[in-house]
This record gives structure tokens, sequence and C-alpha cells, in this order.
């Protein structure tokens, strides 16, 4: 029996630093603590549910006996307080920091370009941390110095489960990798360390140096010493309880029931609450993991019993454990397989704490669709439970059937059979394979279906056939209570054997049996899954040689089975990189050095330590309260009051703000754009589903929260009209926002001309477009703090303070100059926190303003999925003109665009589009677009705002053109590309002249740089000799119009010749400080004295204030970063030229003059050292053309849906470029998140319009194997531009466009697979055209692809 001593504090240690707590709510999270009680700040919040890693921390034990330290990644928001009692917490903080040094993963992560807006980045840090230092614990050999014994794949797996939403992930992932003891140093990208041409040794020994002897030690002394035997927590203080034995836990138990009054709550992780969002507090816990019986691990000749505390990254382990003396090969092969499958259950950080145990529970008792209970039913595993003094030993499958087990149920153990060898005898093989179909193949994302199958084979004494002896089938997660086994199916393959026929009857069956219950989504491609995986797995027992077979059954026939046993092994746990080494090609420029320069972005290194402060990290002041918004669950209706569930008033509550609290003389209003307000609160009557009924305010975050959660709205729809929730409702009733006409854009031509013109016509064709959820990390946040005189202060995360700062000023009557705005840095915005920052911002206020105190608020993920709006839904049908060669003649475009309930910036829409539409000549075009006013949230800008959506109506309109004519694609786009002329003619009043259209140029270097013929021919050789997977190939120009606008700066030097930068606009992570640092080092090195050149060390860009900067203006539609410069430039200007007097005098009378000289004399001289500009951009040049163009090559599982995106090629004219390292970041990260719109992501609402994709579980932004394979990007330096910033061109959103390349090579592939299945018809496939929607998601390519394509194929090859 190991020492164990009780203890009724709870100890522990934060990076080094210990703490111990006499009293803690149970239900505290290390999160919640972390962030509240310490000064560590690096751990952020972003879902709350495990499915982001913002918030991985590590966590270290010691094993006082081994004297061992064990150091895993866990989610801190998950992770009780009460269960880390005597361990140690590393942070990113712990690993370096801006006084001590920084780390060098810290320094790489900033070199690498790899933080943008940093919030993912402390978390992306520690999550590599933990891999190089469980790497060092390997045996693996030396590594040479400077690098670790990482590999390159653990360095990419390592971030697999942390998001990003800025970076495209291809940087990150080069900084992880640069420590890998495998690396070729040719596969890292650009960064700020070494050059291109370096030899490898110099590059190596330019990285910062990692030295792996010198490693921060992750446990400290002192708290070892601490335990000299394991700390058990067992406090009613914290109402806490460690028990160490079953009779223990029995004992609990039993007094749990007789006071059964008490809630009480097994934990082992606590990850299931993730899933749960389980937010109410139990009365007691009962830590599970100090049970020895429940942490064991057995294995002996009859399978080997796991306890079902086993993490699922232990059981990973001791699954892949090699004994050849207990078990056969072919078993071992099974349990390899098991755990290669449970490899995929969610990410690293969550596998590490979450339970074996916890799982099945969960899936037994709340039917969540586990993979573990499917992939162990299929092997026949038996579970140990105990239920009172009861001990039962049943089958998985009796478990999963029984009624939900009751709360004292406990489950011990499950154990997994040994598997009869290969009888020699009978010649039997024993075949086993796992499969899960979901959108991110590394994990992360619950499957839509997931499978495992174990069958006995033997070869058939008369015939050349396999027959299968038995079988065990088992399917999961489809959309049932449990996984089930496929009796039926089993039933008819016992002793058959198989052929095609049989095939085609086996697949019939499963159809029939793998039915998901109502309700569930896809219901028709989960069960074409089952089809495909069992297809999958018995189609080699047909025909060998099938594309499936990987070899494993080669010789299966005949007396050869035995040989088989050899090529079975295809478990090993292959790790291959997941990404190609990618090319990044840049110009660099020296003209305005060291504006041009790829300098690392301004804060990187202090983003990667957790030290940059966001809103939320500001501390709270004294007497601080915290809002949770209730909102809407009814697009209209009345509201007649709001109740909460228990209490009249929850704990913690201290007040509920609705319209009724206005002050007088104030407005209720929440955001303003030049379109007109929209209200803070809903008054009498709701008018969309999400709008903002009441602001809860509370003594905690957590109590807000709660409370609002438990909020019960009265409503009532008397006397109302139906809500209008189509944009063809809406326009029935005329409910429509006016688009100024001077905002409504031009018709290009005569459209009737043009289409008598045309020999061939499309007619009312029509496409769907959805919405797009912002997912910035940081959600919306705000701390208002009111000031004397009835002034307030307000720090927000917004785009836009100057309007939230009127907005605040409206809303409570006050003049403007008693509002300040502060905002620092933004944790992404992405368009979202233009104007919906706006209501959350004045919601503070508000309530600050009635309650004299502070108020803020750090809005759940939820919460804010549901009030963001995001992307502007639309439909469009079209008319298109064209002649027989391709040529368009005329398009007229009918387009309805979903605005929701407010104007906010809709009525910008029609022109946006128009702008990116008209990047090909249409000869003629006309145009009809309404912006729909229904009862939805109001729909806002998210990057390319209107232009994504036309940039894809385009590429439909010519598609549909092509495969009418059945000619290529690309043949279509090529003789539809505008010459001078016809651009000169659709883009009458941007700038455009002759030598700045570099789109035809790119078109060409592109097809040459990406080898676009040559793939195009090797693709259809691809595609004729497979038939599960078809691929597909194509490139896209992008045209997108931008304007400037009027810009504030202000530059002050300060006494000791440090300089002090404030812009209009704001630092979204998209590198506007970097860009206005290097301008305004240029500028001011105009005044050419010595260390003049080398002053961007000097330069400070600040926050911004609105009262110290006025007409800040909005950060948005991608050309703030420019326009601030400019800003900048014109200050440096004056303060060069009021120098320049002193400079000459001073050179005259020294011969040369210092810059930190001539600027203590200029103070001493009372020179006026601080200057300010407005940058009103000249009407001439206010708006330019960006170019750019894109090659994408996906691989379609015509079997699943699945769609991978081998490689992608950009090149994008970035003029010349401000920093080609912040462009380059700027592009692949738009790009990404633009295959997010085209791929993944389903804001999916209810019939009422309430989003109901509400977090990471549902909503599914890129992760790393999501993102191309290889891809290569080129920035243009198209040399000078006169009218521009510097010649320089905007890179934050057209970029996006160019992932319209991903659906269009998507759609080739699915268009061979169909011809495919028709030919399995008997008919001609050719030219067939269809629709692919946005998102094409797994369940739309597989519909495309046939959900009955095995079936067809099957029937084809009966009938041949
Ligand atoms: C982001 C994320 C993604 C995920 N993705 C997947 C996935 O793709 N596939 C998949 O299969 N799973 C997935 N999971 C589920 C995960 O495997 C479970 O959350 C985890 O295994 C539960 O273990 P735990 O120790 O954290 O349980 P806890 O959260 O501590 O407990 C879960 C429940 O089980 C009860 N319980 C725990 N142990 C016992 C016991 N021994 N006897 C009786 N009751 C017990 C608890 O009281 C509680 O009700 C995911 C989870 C997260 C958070
Ligand atoms: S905040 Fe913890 S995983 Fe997202
Ligand atoms: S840098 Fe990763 S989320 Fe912004």
């Amino acid at each position: 029996m190991e020492d164990r001593e009780t203890t009724y504090t709870l100890v522990f240690a934060v990076n080094g630093e210990r703490f111990e707590l006499s009293s803690v709510d149970p239900s505290t999270t290390l999160l919640e603590f972390l962030r509240s009680r310490t000064r560590f700040k690096s751990v952020k919040l972003s879902c709350g549910e495990g499915g982001c890693g913002a918030c991985v921390v590590l966590l270290s034990k010691y094993d006082p006996v081994l004297k061992q330290v064990e150091d895993f990644t866990v989610s801190s928001c998950l992770t009780l307080l009460c269960s880390i009692n005597g361990c140690s917490i590393t942070t990113s903080e712990g690993l370096g920091n801006s006084k001590d040094g920084f780390h060098p993963i810290h320094q790489r992560f900033s070199g690498f370009h790899a933080s943008q807006c940093g919030f993912c980045t402390p978390g992306m840090c520690i999550s590599l941390f933990s891999a190089l230092i469980n790497a060092e614990k390997t045996h693996r050999p030396e590594p040479s110095p400077g690098f670790s014994k990482l590999t390159v794949s653990e360095a990419e797996r390592a971030i697999a489960g942390n998001l990003c939403r800025c970076t495209g992930y291809r940087p990150i992932v080069d900084a992880c990798k640069s420590f890998a003891a495998d690396l070729d140093m040719e596969d890292l990208g650009i960064n700020s360390f070494y050059k291109k041409g370096d030899s490898r040794e110099v590059k190596a020994s330019k990285l910062p140096l990692y030295n792996r002897n010198h490693e921060i030690p992750t446990f400290p002394e002192f708290l070892k010493k601490e335990i000299k035997s394991k700390m058990l927590l067992n406090s009613e203080n914290h109402s806490w309880y460690n028990p160490t034995s079953i009779e223990d836990l029995q004992r609990f138990l039993e007094f749990n029931e007789v006071n059964n009054r008490t809630r009480m709550k097994l934990v082992v992780g606590n990850t299931g609450a993730g899933y749960y969002k389980e937010l109410d507090r139990y009365d007691n816990y009962i830590d599970l993991k100090y049970i020895p019986e429940l942490s064991m691990i057995r294995r002996d000749h009859t399978g080997i019993e796991i306890g079902a505390n086993v993490t699922i990254s232990k059981a990973i382990e001791a699954l892949r454990e090699e004994n050849k003396d207990e078990f056969h090969s072919g078993c071992e092969v099974m349990l390899k397989k098991i755990s290669n499958h449970m490899e995929k259950i969610a990410s690293g950080f969550i596998r590490n704490s979450a339970s074996v145990g916890g799982n099945l529970v969960m899936a037994q008792r709340r039917h969540f669709p586990s993979d573990i209970a499917t992939i162990l039913l299929a092997v026949g595993s038996i579970v140990d439970i105990i239920t009172g003094s009861r001990h039962e030993k049943l089958t998985l499958e009796e478990f999963l059937e029984r009624p939900p087990i009751d709360p004292k149920s406990v489950l011990l153990s499950i154990k997994v059979p040994s598997w009869a060898p290969i009888n020699s005898e009978t010649n039997t093989k024993l075949l086993f394979e796992t499969y899960r179909a979901a959108p991110r193949p590394l994990g992360n994302a619950l499957p839509y279906l997931n499978a495992a199958f174990l069958a006995e084979v033997s070869p058939c004494k008369t015939s050349d056939g396999i027959i299968i002896n038995n079988c065990q089938l088992a399917f999961g997660a489809y959309g049932t209570k449990h996984a089930t086994r496929a009796r039926k199916v089993e039933e008819f393959l016992a002793g058959k054997m198989l052929s095609v026929g049989a095939l085609y009857e086996v697949i019939k069956l499963v159809r029939a049996s793998v039915v998901p219950e109502d309700g569930t989504s896809s219901p028709a491609y989960r069960s074409s899954l089952a089809v495909s995986f069992l297809f999958e797995f018995l189609s080699p027992l047909v025909d060998p040689s099938s594309e499936f077979s990987n070899g494993w059954l080669e010789g299966c026939t005949g007396n050869l089975l035995v040989d088989a046993a050899k090529n079975y092994d295809h478990s090993e746990h292959i790790k291959i990189p997941t990404l190609l080494s990618s090319e990044q090609v840049v110009e660099l420029s020296r003209e305005y050095h060291p504006v041009g320069e790829p300098i690392t972005k301004a804060g990187a290194a202090i983003q990667a330590s957790g030290e940059a402060v966001y809103v939320d990290d500001i501390p709270s002041p004294v007497n601080c309260l915290h809002g949770a918004f209730i909102c809407s669950t009814k697009p209209l209706a009345w509201v007649k009051g709001i109740k909460f569930k228990p209490n009249s008033l929850p704990d913690g509550v201290i007040a509920v703000i609705s319209f009724k609290d206005i002050p007088k003389g104030g407005e209720n209003i929440g955001s303003k754009t030049m379109f007109g307000t929209e209200p803070l609160f809903a008054d009498d009557l709701t008018r969309c589903a999400g709008q903002r009924l009441a602001f809860v305010v509370a003594e905690t975050q957590k109590h807000a929260d709660m409370a609002a959660n438990f909020a019960v709205v009265d409503y009532d729809m008397e006397n109302l009209e139906l809500p209008i929730l189509t944009v063809e409702e809406a326009v029935k009733k005329s409910s429509l926002f006016e688009v100024p006409p001077s905002l409504y854009p031009k018709q290009v031509g005569d459209f009737s001309k043009g289409m008598a013109e045309a020999d061939h016509k499309i007619l009312s064709a029509e496409i769907k477009l959805g919405s797009q959820y912002y997912f910035y990390m940081e959600t919306q946040t705000s701390l208002a703090v009111p000031d004397e005189d009835n002034c307030m202060l307000v720090y927000s995360s917004i785009q836009c303070p100057e309007s939230a700062h009127i907005t605040i000023a409206r809303c409570l009557g006050i003049p403007e100059h008693n509002v300040r705005v502060i905002t620092r840095r933004v944790g992404g915005g992405f368009g979202g926190k233009a104007i919906k920052a706006m209501p959350v911002a004045t919601a503070c206020a508000l309530a600050a303003h009635k309650l004299r105190r502070p108020v803020r608020i750090y809005l759940n993920r939820k919460t804010d999925m549901i009030m963001a709006g995001g992307r502007h839904p639309m439909k469009i049908s079209y008319n298109v003109g064209f002649k027989s060669n391709g040529k368009i003649t005329a398009l007229h475009l009918d387009i309805l665009i979903n605005a929701g309930i407010s104007a906010d910036i809709s009525p910008i829409m029609p022109l946006n589009m128009l702008g990116a539409l008209k990047k090909y000549d249409w000869g003629a075009l006309s145009f009809d677009i309404k912006v729909c006013k229904t009862n939805h949230s109001s729909k806002s800008a998210m990057r390319a705002p209107g232009e994504v959506q036309a940039s894809f109506i385009a590429e439909a309109v010519i598609e549909h053109v092509a495969s009418t004519l059945s000619v290529g694609v690309d043949f279509v786009r090529n003789i539809n590309l505008h010459t001078f002329n016809s651009l000169y003619l659709f883009y009458e009043g941007s700038a455009v002249e002759p030598l700045e259209y570099t789109l035809p140029a790119i078109w060409d270097k592109l097809a040459r740089s990406s080898s676009f013929y040559q793939r195009t021919e090797m693709i259809k050789e691809f595609n004729r000799c497979n038939k599960w997977r078809k691929r597909g190939i194509s490139r896209v120009p992008i045209l997108h119009e931008v304007s400037l606008r009027a810009t504030p700066g202000k530059v002050s030097i300060l006494s000791d010749g440090s300089v002090v930068v404030e812009v209009g606009g704001i630092e979204l992570g998209q590198g506007l400080w970097t860009k206005v640092k290097q301008m305004a080092a240029f500028a001011l090195s105009t005044i050419q004295c010595d260390g003049a050149g080398d002053l961007l060390q000097k330069v400070r860009v600040i926050q911004s204030d609105t009262l110290s900067l006025i007409q800040g203006g909005f950060t948005a539609g991608s050309t703030t970063s420019e326009s601030s410069c400019e800003a900048v430039r014109l200050c440096c200007s004056i303060l060069v030229e009021r120098l320049t007097p002193l400079k000459e005098r001073l050179q005259e009378q020294m011969g040369s003059i210092q810059w930190d000289m001539l600027i203590f004399q200029a103070h001493m001289q009372a020179v006026n050292l601080s200057a300010s500009s407005y940058y009103v951009p000249d009407l001439s040049s206010m708006k330019y053309l960006n170019y750019g163009a894109a090659v994408s090559e996906v691989e379609v599982n015509i079997l699943t849906g699945e769609t991978m995106i081998l490689q992608a090629d950009i090149i994008y004219d970035c003029g010349q470029s401000l920093n080609p390292a912040v462009d380059l970041g700027q592009i692949e990260g738009a790009f990404v998140q633009g295959i997010g719109f085209f791929m993944l992501e389903e804001y999916l609402t209810n019939s009422d319009g309430l989003v109901i994709a509400e977090g990471t579980w549902t909503y599914k932004i890129p992760t790393i194997d999501t993102i191309p394979k290889q891809f290569n990007v080129e920035i243009l330096n198209s040399g000078q531009h006169k009218k521009r910033v510097l010649s320089s061109k905007a890179s934050g959103e057209p970029p996006l466009l160019l992932a319209v390349s991903v659906h269009c090579a998507t759609r080739a592939a699915i268009r061979d697979a169909r011809e495919q299945l028709l030919s399995w018809h008997g008919l001609d496939g050719s030219g067939s055209a269809f629709q692919l929607e946005v998102p094409a998601t797994m369940p739309v390519v597989k519909e495309l692809c046939g959900l009955d394509n095995v079936d067809m194929y099957l029937q084809s090859l009966l009938s041949s």
C-alpha cells in the first residue's frame, strides 16, 4: 500500500510559485483560477469546452517513489482546480518572458511570423513545449546541437488540436518543426533569422538557440519535498473527496445515498463537462483518480484489462506496447488499430486527462456519440461495474443496452479479450479494421459515423473464394442512442463465401440496419457511410487487387492464407508529416528601408509569452461587476417578462438591465453606422432571435452567465404578423433596406443586346449562399469604468472605437467629451468586432453608469455565436448568354441579400459585390440587388464582405457555361478574362492604368510555376485509374476593388529620442503596428542625421484612445494599414521639416549630429516635437484594384465525401509590399479562412433563425489537417504605383477570394465521380450540370458523388 497523506488544503505550483488554498468552490476550473487569482494571463479562454487549445497548460506530476516527473498538456478550461492538488502547472509565462528572456519557442514563433493576433499563441507554445520535453525523455539518438529529439511529424501533431483563426497554420508548423531532429532546413519557410541562400549550417546556427540541457524545470523542488507521499485532498471545505479504495468509494456513495439530498458527481478528467456544458455546481465531488483498481492496466493471455480511470493517452500507449508472449500478432495488430483510432479522439490535451471509463459512461448514460464504445464493441469487450455492493461483469453490448446507469454505479474496468491466433489447420485469419468519417482527419471532431469490423475468414476448400466464418460489425455515433452491432448483417455473412452478389446483398442489409433516429442531420449520408466502410472492409475478400487491399490479403486465396498474415500488419502507426514543405517567394525592396523589410511583427514575442494585454487581461478594478446578455429565442414576439429559475434573482446577481434603464436624455442605441442605428435592447417587442433583451449584472462572470442561461423569457405572439424569415417573403412584403443611389453600382453595357448576340443561353439558374461566423479566438469583450464628473472610460476589443464612443455618449445622454474608449489590441476581428462590438461596450457602459461600479464582460462562445450575425446569406438567380466558343456576351443577376433586422453596413454590399464580380468580361452586365430586411440577427461585415460571395458567383456562372458547352472550365475562364480595355470599361472610376493590370501576367506565370497543364493531364490519368478517389484541379483569378478612407495619425518624439506613434487604425493581428513602425522609422530617417537610419527600435505604437486621437474611423476594408502609414508619414514630414533647420545648424557647428543629440537640442530649444495629421486620400486614387490567382488541387474520397487539399499555389500582387512577411501572413491566413467558408463552416440556425451551431463541437474552422498539404505563395512586387502609399497594395481581404479555387477543384473532382457513376448506370455522364453548395462539407460532396455509388458499382459488376 502506498503512503498517502490526507490534506485539507489544496497545494500546487504555478510557474514555480507555491499556492495553498484552504477553501475553494469545487466547480472552479484551473482556468478561472489562473485568470482571476494569479498574474498569469497567458491562458486564454476561447471556447470553454475543450475544443480550441487556447487555454492549454502543462500539468506535471511527481512520483516520489520512482522520483519521476510526468508532464502532459491539459485544457485548463475543463480541469477542476481541486484535481491538481500536489501538481505543478506551467504556462507560457513560465517558459520565459520579456524580463528574464524569452524561451526559444517564443522567439521562434515570433521570427517565423507565427503569431498574428496572438490569442492562440501561448496555448500553441505550451503544446509544443510539452512535445519537446516528452521527446527528450525518449531513448532516441542524440540530436545535433540546437535541435531536440522531437520528430517533424510529432512537431506538427503537437498543435493538431489548437485552433488559430489568423495565420493559416503554415508558419506555426514551421516554428514547431524548427526544433525537430529529422528536419530538413530547406523545409522551413520565410523567417527573420536567416536568408534563403544561407547554407544549412548557417541557417541552423542562426535560429534562437535551443539548449536541451537547460530546459526549465517543470516541477519545483519545494513541491517535490512536500510530496513525500501522495497528497490526497479530502476536505469538506472544498466538498472534494479522494477515495483510495473501492471500499472507501462505496462508503462515500452509501453515505451520500443516506443524505440523498446532496448532488454528487464522480469525476476523473471532467472533460465530459465540455460536451454537456454543465454550468451548475454539485454539492460534492468524488475524484476517482486515486483508486488503484480503476487506474490499472492488466495484460495476460486472455486479453488486456483497462481500468476505468486510465486516460485515453495512457490506453493508447498500453495498446501499442509490443508483447509477443501474451498475444498473437493478429491480436496485437488489432490492439494497435484500436489505439490508432483512439488517437483521433478529441486532441492530445483532452486525451491526456479524458478517461476511457468516463467516455463509456457518457455513452451509456447520456448517449454520447463515442468512438471508444464502437471500437470496443466490435471486439467483444467486457465491462466490470459495481452498483452499491453488487458487482457485475457484462458484455459492453449488455452495458450499453441497459437503461442509463444510476449515479451510484461505478464502472471499474473494461477488458478487451485476446483473439484466437491463426489456426494453421483451418487456415483461418483474423481481420480487423476501424473507421470514422469526420470533418478533421486528425481528430478534434466528432464523427458522422464510426465503425469497427472484426472477421474470421478462411479460404474455401472447394473454390478460390474466401469464407467469412463469423464476424462482429459495430456502428456508432450516427444518431442512435449508442453503438450497436449489425446482427442481421453478421448473421447473413456467417459462413458465406463472399462474392459480388453476396456483397451487394450485404450492403442492402447494412443500409436498412444503420438508420439514424429522427432529427439526426444528414441521415442518408450517415447510412451511406456504413455501406462505404463495410464495402471497403469486405471488397478485398472478393477482389484481392481492390484499391483497399493494401496488400494485406495478398496470396489470401488457396493455401497461401498463412503467408498473407505477413502482409496483414498495416497497423504500424505511420508517422508521416501532415504537411509538405511549402515555398514562399517574396521580392524585397530596400528603396524605403526599413519599409519593405520582412521584419517580425511588433509584439509577437510578448504575445507568445502571454504578456500581451487584451481587454480581458486588464485586472478588474475594485468593486467590478460582470455582465451577460439574455437573448431572444423568438424572431418576432412581445416580451412580457423575464424570470429566473429556480429563484427570483439568482445568486450573485446585482441587477438586470434592459431598455427601461436607458437614462433620461439617452437613447436605446447599441451601434451606429452611416446607414442607421441598432437598438441596444429590444423594447417590448423582440424582432429577431439572438436580439439582446437584457443584461444581467453579477458579482462574477460565472454568476452572470449562469443567471443568463437560466433566464426564462415570457413571450406572446398576440396580434403579430408572422416574422419574415426568408428573402422571398421580404421581397413579397417590400421589406427592404434602401441603398443610397450613390452607392448602387452601375450596370455595364446593354444586356438585351448582349443576349441577342449569344449562341446559347442559360436562364433562371439559382445559387444559394449561407453565412459564416468570425470565430475570432477572443470573443467580444469590454470593461467600463465610471470616472469623475459623469465620465466613462471604456476598454473595448473593437475595430472602430470612434463609433463606440459616439454610441456610448448617445446611449448615456452625455457629451462625447465625457467618454473615452481605449483599444490596445484585438484578439482577432475579421469584421466581427466592427459594428458588433459596439453594443457590448455600450451595455457595459450603461450598467456601469447606472450602478456606479465598473462593469466588464467576456462573452461566452455560445452567446457570441448567437449574437454575431456573421456573413450575409444570399440567393442569386442569373441569366447568361454566351457564344459557342465560351465567350460570355451578357450576364444578368438578381441577388437577394439577407441583411437581417438592422441595416448595419448591409447597403454597402451591392457595391462590394460588384467590385469583385466584374473580374471577368461579361460583355454586358446588368443586375438587380435587393438588401432584404428580415427577422434574423443583423448580418455584418466579415472579411471580404460581398466580395467573396461575388467571386464565387462569377465562378459558378463560368462553370455552368463550361459544362453546358462540354469544354474545359479553364478555357472558358481564359477567354473571358479582361483585356485592359474591357477592364477599363467595367471599372470606370477606379484607378486603372495599363501597366498596373498585372492579372494576365500573374495568370500565365501561375500556370507555369504550378505546372498547371501537366498536373491537369496527370489528374486525368489518376482519375482513370482510381475508382474511389477522384482528383480535381482549378485555376482561378481574382480582382478585388478596395478604397482608402481618411485616417488620423500623431507622432511625438520624446526627449531621449524615442518615438511614440498613435494612429486611427487598430492592431487586429494584421500587422498594422508593424507597418506603421516601419513607416515612422523610414519617414523620420529622411532627416538624414547619424543614427536616424536605425530608428525602428525607437518607435512604439501605442493603444488607440478616442480622446487623444479623434476621428479614428474604422479598421476595415484592407486599407487601414496603408492609410495609417500615410498619416504617420505626413506627421513625420512635419517633424522633419521642423527639425531640419536645427539639424543643419548643428551639423555645421559639430560636423555631424546624432539623432539623440538632435532631439535633446530640439527639446532644449522648444521645437514642437509632436505632430498630428489627418490623411484624406485623393479622390483620383482612392479606389484601386488588387489582382491575384490561385491553383488548387484536391482529392475527394467518394466513399466518404472527404476532400483533401493536396496543393495550393498562389500569386498575389502586393504592389511594393510594406512588409512581405506580414503580407504573406495575411494572404495565407485569408486563404485558409476562405477554405473554411467554402468547405467546412456551417453556421446553422433553427427554423426561428436562432443560431444552433454554438461552439467548437458543431462549428468547424480549418485546422492543420484541413489546410493544403503543400501551400506555395508568391508575392508579386509589381513595382511603382505613384499614387499608392509607397507603391503598396492591400493584402488583408482579397486573398480570401482565392479560396474559391478549392471549391472549384472539388467540383472538378466530383464531375469525374459523377461521370463514372453515370457510366455504372450505363449512361454517358459528360457535361451534366450540377450545383456544389457552399460549404462543400462531406455530406454535400458525398451526395453529389452518389450516396448509392457502391450499390451502383456492384450492380454494374453484376450486370456485366
Ligand atoms: C473537445 C472534446 C472532443 C471529444 N471528442 C471525442 C471523440 O471524437 N470521440 C469520442 O469518443 N469522445 C470524444 N470526447 C469525449 C471524451 O472522450 C470524454 O469526455 C472523456 O473520455 C470523459 O472522460 P473524463 O475522465 O473526462 O470523464 P468525466 O468528465 O470526469 O466524467 C464523465 C461522466 O462520467 C462519469 N464517470 C466518470 N468515470 C466514471 C466511472 N468510472 N464510473 C461511473 N461514472 C463515471 C462522471 O460522473 C461524468 O458523469 C471528446 C471530449 C472533448 C472535451
Ligand atoms: S478554452 Fe479551453 S479548449 Fe478552448
Ligand atoms: S494568431 Fe492565432 S488566432 Fe490569431
